[in-house]
């Protein structure tokens, strides 16, 4: 078995994954939502102070397991590099105490690996990658060989939901209270400008979607709840149809025939439907999405890469 640690951002969590079958046989996640809430986003100093807390109390439920380790895996980049530390300050003390090799794994490549948690990979595959800190296309054959096509020149899809929520004093994450406000708003109400719509390149932008929303909150005063269901809803269209126009323009030149949303933002059901609708226009008929519990972050998905890496590392 494997033990992974997650601590990028806001979340605590420990897994233990067997490496012959895949099988997640413990996991846990301490999420911080409640603690950034009231400073409408993430503070880096308070979340470290919070894994500090969080892990070890995990890691107390799974010391049954350690006898049958094999490897300790960690996420080491990207992320707050005062929350990384507290997950590698742990893997390396337990790598050393327990004498087992230590395993590092990136952060989005366990986003991708979160598809295939408890199961077989399936891959080469198109993916799409939406967090609070990327918005990426990438051409994955496997978790050696990953090709960037686009990302973001600023913000990020899962962000941009953040500091919209943020505007109309909702909670932190914003992603979940918008999609559900929007349900009850018209997404034809504001014409928020579609980011980069007659640029060929194929790239993300949210700085200026996030502008325009910030300029109409300005501009209408004070907000019903129905202005602020409207808002919500007109948003979610236009960020959607960004990424959903740069997909159509890559889809040109490269259809995809397995496609794949993975990340926080991917929990996204409008997100979903649009890309759905796109992919059968292309024909495309498969779709990898992870399990709404895996989208946002989590250790399952870090000791799903690892035993990616250990079963092939033979110094391992
Ligand atoms: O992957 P993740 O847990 O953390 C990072 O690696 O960044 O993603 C968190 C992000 C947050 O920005 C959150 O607002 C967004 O994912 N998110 C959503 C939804 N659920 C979470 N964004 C849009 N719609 C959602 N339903
Ligand atoms: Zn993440």
């Amino acid at each position: 078995m494997i033990l992974s640690i997650e601590s990028s951002c806001d979340d605590s969590s420990i897994a233990i994954t067997k490496i012959d079958n895949f099988e997640l046989v413990y996991h846990k996640k301490i999420s911080q939502e409640l603690e950034h809430s009231v400073y409408g986003g993430v503070v880096p100093e308070l979340a470290a102070r919070l894994h500090i807390e969080a892990l070890p109390k995990i890691l107390e439920e799974v010391k049954s397991y350690f006898k049958s380790l094999k490897a300790i895996a960690v996420t080491n980049e990207p992320g707050l590099s005062v929350t990384l530390m507290e997950g590698v300050t742990m893997a390396k003390a337990l790598s050393i105490s327990l004498g087992l090799p230590l395993i590092l794994v990136n952060h989005l490549k366990g986003h991708i690996y979160s598809l295939f948690i408890e199961k077989k990979a399936i891959l080469p595959c198109t993916v799409l990658l939406v967090s609070g800190g990327h918005t990426q296309i990438l051409e994955v054959q496997d978790h050696n060989n990953i090709e960037l096509i686009a990302q973001t020149s600023d913000d990020s899809f899962g962000e941009s939901f953040d500091k919209v929520a943020k505007m109309l004093q909702l909670q932190y994450p914003g992603g979940p209270i918008v999609q559900e406000y929007s349900l009850k708003g018209d997404a034809n109400r504001f014409d928020f400008p579609i980011p980069l719509r007659q640029s060929p390149k194929i790239e993300f932008s949210y700085s200026g979607l996030k502008n325009a929303v910030r300029m109409k909150i300005l501009e209408l005063g004070e907000l019903s709840l129905q202005d602020k269901y409207d808002i919500c809803a007109s948003f979610q269209k236009a960020a959607v149809e960004h990424i959903i126009m740069k997909l159509k323009k890559y889809f040109k030149k490269s259809a995809p025939s397995t496609f794949a949303i993975v990340g926080g933002a991917s929990a996204n059901l409008y997100l979903r439907k649009q890309i759905d609708i796109l992919l059968q226009s292309v024909k495309c008929n498969q779709l990898l999405l992870a399990d709404l519990k895996y989208c946002s972050d989590n250790a399952a998905m870090i000791g799903r890469v690892a035993i990616e890496i250990y079963k092939e590392d033979k110094n391992i």
